[in-house]
């Protein structure tokens, strides 16, 4: 999930899976944001965004932030990160970014940013939900090696 927020600070965001690391020295991530999207219009305009890596059961978050639902925060558990961009509180794992790039690719923008802070759970049980052939997964309780 990708948040930011907009013009009047209020906290905006979308589910995305076009989240993907790019550097590691200066630590720069992207994400690539479709062009019609609110989120998008607050990225662009506030130069920052934060990517909050959800667990298995943040399913309905990821279903919630999928869609066009008004206030997409009502009744969520979240708090503003160290430079100020909202964070979900469950996150397995969040960054905070500050925009270098934006390269305009069909109808979606890539933001390339450098990576200002971080946080990591410390629930080590903690699993990702995963998103495949058009549905919500998660990861098999055991090792298939
Ligand atoms: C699994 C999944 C992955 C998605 N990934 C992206 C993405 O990477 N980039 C994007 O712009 N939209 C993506 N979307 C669509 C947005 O979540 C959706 O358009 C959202 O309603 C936009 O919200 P907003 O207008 O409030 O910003 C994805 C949707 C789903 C269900």
């Amino acid at each position: 999930m990708v948040t930011a927020s907009d013009q009047d600070g209020a906290p905006v965001g979308l589910t995305a899976t076009s989240v993907c690391s790019v550097s590691l020295d200066p630590p720069l991530v992207l994400v690539c944001i479709g062009t019609g999207s609110r989120t998008h219009d607050a990225i662009e305009a506030s130069g920052r965004y934060a990517i909050n890596v959800l667990g298995a059961r943040d399913r309905p978050i990821s279903e919630r932030f999928a869609g066009s639902h008004p206030d997409k925060f009502d009744g969520l558990s979240w708090e503003s990160g160290r430079r100020g961009l909202p964070l979900l509180s469950d996150a397995i794992a969040t960054c905070e970014c500050e925009v270098e790039q934006a390269v305009p690719a069909g109808d979606h923008t890539i933001f390339i940013a450098r990576v200002l802070a971080a946080t990591a759970s410390d629930h080590t049980g903690s699993r990702p939900l995963l998103w495949y052939r058009g549905a919500h997964r998660r990861l098999a309780e055991e090792d298939a090696t």
